[in-house]
C-alpha cells in the first residue's frame, strides 16, 4: 500500500540526542496538537536492492565495512562483528566497545541464537546508590557520574560471537576499525551534527577535548577524524584477545579512572564478567515467526503487545486509522505495565515469560480494552497480580549464504557517560540509568520501573534494544531493529507490522510516522504526520493525550522482497549518516 507524502521532522530544540524520544519527554508540558518547531529532510532516499548480501548501519563508511567483508566470503557473524569494531569508530556516539548490546543471529542451518553482551553492575553496587541519604534520586548520578558505568560487555559479546560462527580471525575482523581509528576519516556534515551534540560535555574532559575537539574548537565536515588512542586500544584487542580488555591494561585504565571519579568498578567486576548465549524469544503472527532478544531485553513486550492485537483486522482498518492506533496503543499499554512489573536479569529474578506471553493471557488482556475509550494508565497495573520471584545504534547484516544477523549496542546516552579512562580512547556507558533507580521514580527514558529491575551486584539492567529476525516457515523474511530507548520496542515493532500487516515496502515501512505508548507517561507519542487532525479530535475524544515528539528511533532493517526474493534495504532518513548497500 502506499504512505502518504511524508515529512520527517526533527525538533530543533532535541539536537542533544537526535534520536531520543526522552528529549520531547523532557520538553516540558503537553501542547496538544502543536507540531514542534521543525527542520524538514528528505524521504526520497534510494532503495537499495542485492543478490549476494545486504548491510544497514548508522554510519555510511560501517556500512562499507560489512559489504567488504561479504565480498570477500566471510559470513554475516564475520561482517557484524567488523561492523560493530567500525561503528565504535565512525559512529562513536553509539557504536562502542564501552558498551553493551544483544545479537540476534539466524543461521543458514535454521538454528535462531541469541548473544546477551549486557553489561553487569559492579559486586559494589547497591539498590539504593542513585539516592540521597533522604531517599530522593540524585539527578544525573545515574546518567553523568561513574556511578552509571557499568562493567562492558562489547568486546567479549563481539569476540565470542567471531570465535563461535564466524570464518575470519579476530585480527582480520578488526583491521578495518583499527585502519579507520589510526588513519582517520573524513567527517561529513552528518556525523559532525552529531558529534555537535556533545560539544560541551567534550570540552570538560581533557582526554576527550583532546580527541573530540580540534584544537578546542568543534570538528568541521570536511576535516579529517583521527583517534590514535583508540587505534592503540583496538590493536591490543586484536593482538591478545577478549582478556586483553578484562585482565589486562585496559581493564585496569578504566578502575583507576572509576576510582579517581569515585566510582564503584573493580578489577574483579571485569574478571567475572561473561556473555550469555541462549535461546531467543519466539513468538507467532498471521503465520510469520518473530525471533527476537530474550531478558534481560525486554523485546519480548513486542511479543505480547503483537500477540494481543492478532485478531483485529489491522490491515482492513488501515495504517494509522483511529481503531488501529486505539487497540495498538491499549495493546502496548498492557504490555508496558507487564514489563516495567515484572522484567528484570533471568539471573535474578523469574520472569514470567511464558506466562505472559499465552494466549490466555493475551486473551484477558484484549478483553479488558473498551472499544470506544483510551483506559487510563492509572487503571492499569502490573496483571499477574504479586508476582513473586525467587545513545545506542542498530544494524542487520544478510550474506549469501542465508545466515542474517541483528545487532543493537548501546552507550545507552549519546556518547553513553561523556568520559573515557585515561588515553583508552572509547567512551564508557551510562547504562546503570536503565535500572530501577527507585521504583516509581522515571528514568531517562521516562520508564517507571519496580523492583524487578532494581540495583544489584553484578546484576545486568532490563534494556528495550530488540534486534529481531521475522522468519516465515523458516524462510528468512526480515532483520530489523533501532536505538531510541523504551521506544525502541515499539519502531522496532511498527517496522515488522507495517511490512507483514500492512503489505509495505521496506521504504514504505521505515519512512511512515511512528507512534509509541509506555504505560507512564499516560500519553501517545506521536511523530509529526503521524495523525491528521481529524484523528487527533477522534482520539482526544475518547480520551488519549497525544505528545507530539520531533522523532523515533532509527530503523536499520533488510527485508526479503516476497515477490522477486531480493534483498532491499532502505536507509532511515531520520539519521542521515546511515547507510544500506549490498551487492
Ligand atoms: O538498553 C536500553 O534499553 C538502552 N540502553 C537503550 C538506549 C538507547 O536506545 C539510546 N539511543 N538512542
Amino acid at each position: 500500500m502506499a504512505v502518504p507524502a511524508l515529512t520527517i521532522a526533527l525538533v530543533a530544540g532535541s539536537l542533544q540526542s537526535p534520536v531520543y524520544a526522552q528529549d520531547a519527554a523532557q520538553d516540558g508540558p503537553l501542547q496538544h496538537g502543536v507540531v514542534p518547531r521543525v527542520q524538514t529532510y528528505d524521504t526520497n532516499q534510494q532503495l537499495v536492492t542485492a543478490t549476494h548480501g545486504m548491510v544497514a548501519t548508522a554510519q555510511h563508511l560501517a556500512t562499507q565495512v560489512g559489504v567488504n567483508v561479504l565480498k570477500q566470503g566471510g559470513n554475516a557473524i564475520d561482517a557484524a562483528v567488523a561492523v560493530g569494531y567500525a561503528l565504535a569508530v565512525v559512529d562513536p556516539c553509539c557504536g562502542n566497545i564501552g558498551g553493551d548490546g544483544f545479537m540476534t543471529i539466524h543461521l543458514a542451518d535454521g538454528r535462531n541464537l541469541f548473544e546477551s553482551f549486557r553489561i553487569k553492575a559492579p559486586l559494589k553496587a547497591t539498590p539504593t546508590m542513585m539516592q540521597d541519604s533522604a531517599g530522593e534520586v540524585v539527578k544525573g548520578r545515574s546518567t553523568t557520574t561513574f556511578y552509571g558505568v557499568g562493567v562492558p560487555g562489547t568486546v567479549m559479546g563481539l569476540n565470542e560471537a567471531l570465535e563461535k560462527y564466524g570464518t575470519m580471525t579476530r585480527q582480520q575482523a578488526m583491521a578495518p576499525a583499527i585502519k579507520l581509528a589510526r588513519d582517520g576519516y573524513k567527517l561529513l556534515p552528518d556525523d559532525v551534527r552529531l558529534l555537535d551534540t556533545s560539544t560541551k560535555y567534550f570540552a570538560e574532559f581533557p582526554n576527550v577535548a583532546a580527541i573530540f575537539l580540534n584544537h578546542g574548537q568543534p570538528w568541521k565536515a570536511g576535516e579529517v577524524l583521527k583517534q590514535t588512542a583508540l587505534a592503540r586500544t583496538l590493536e591490543l584487542i586484536a593482538k591478545d584477545g577478549t582478556s586483553a580488555f578484562y585482565d589486562g591494561p585496559i581493564a585496569a585504565a578504566i578502575v583507576k579512572e572509576s576510582d579517581a571519579n569515585h566510582g564503584l568498578l573493580t578489577l574483579k567486576d571485569f574478571q567475572d564478567y561473561t556473555v550469555q548465549w541462549g535461546e531467543p524469544v519466539e513468538c507467532e503472527y498471521h503465520g510469520y515467526t518473530i525471533v527476537t532478544a530474550a531478558p534481560p531485553s525486554s523485546a519480548l513486550t513486542m511479543c505480547q503487545t503483537m500477540q494481543i492485537i492478532e485478531p483485529y483486522p489491522l490491515a482492513k482498518w488501515g495504517y494509522l486509522s483511529a481503531q488501529s492506533v486505539h487497540y495498538f496503543i491499549e495493546a502496548e499499554r498492557r504490555a508496558f505495565a507487564d514489563r516495567n512489573t515484572y522484567l528484570g536479569d533471568p539471573a535474578f529474578v523469574r520472569n514470567p515469560v511464558d506466562k505472559l506471553l499465552s494466549s490466555e493471557h493475551a486473551a484477558k488482556l484484549r478483553a479488558s480494552i473498551q472499544a470506544d475509550r483510551a483506559t487510563p494508565s492509572s487503571e492499569v497495573k502490573g496483571s499477574l497480580g504479586e508476582f513473586e520471584s525467587t545513545n545506542t545504534t542498530h544494524y542487520s547484516i544478510v550474506d549469501g549464504k542465508g545466515n542474517a544477523v541483528a545487532v543493537t549496542y548501546t552507550l545507552d546516552g549519546f556518547f553513553g557517560v561523556k568520559q573515557m579512562a585515561g588515553d583508552t580512547g572509547f567512551f564508557l556507558n551510562n547504562d546503570m540509568d536503565n535500572f530501577t533507580s527507585k521504583p516509581g521514580v522515571p528514568n531517562q527514558f521516562g520508564l517507571v520501573q519496580g523492583k524487578a529491575n532494581q540495583i544489584e551486584p553484578g546484576k545486568r539492567p532490563l534494556s528495550s534494544m530488540s534486534p529481531t529476525i521475522v522468519l516465515k516457515d523458516g524462510k528468512l523474511v526480515m532483520v530489523t531493529g533501532s536505538p531510541g530507548g523504551s521506544t525502541i520496542i515499539s519502531t522496532t515493532m511498527e517496522s515488522v507490522l507495517n511490512v507483514i500487516e500492512y503489505g509495505m515496502n521496506v521504504k514504505e515501512a521505515i519512512n511512515a510516522p511512528r507512534i509509541h505508548m509506555q504505560w507512564y507517561p499516560d500519553e501517545i507519542f506521536a511523530e509529526p504526520g503521524a495523525f491528521t487532525a481529524d484523528l487527533e479530535k477522534t482520539l482526544i475524544t475518547m480520551g488519549y493525550k497525544i505528545r507530539p515528539v520531533g522523532h523515533l528511533g532509527d530503523v536499520a532493517a533488510i527485508v526479503v522482497n516476497p515477490k522477486t526474493g531480493k534483498l532491499e534495504s532502505v536507509n532511515d532518513p531520520r539519521y542521515p549518516a546511515g547507510l544500506s548497500a549490498g551487492y
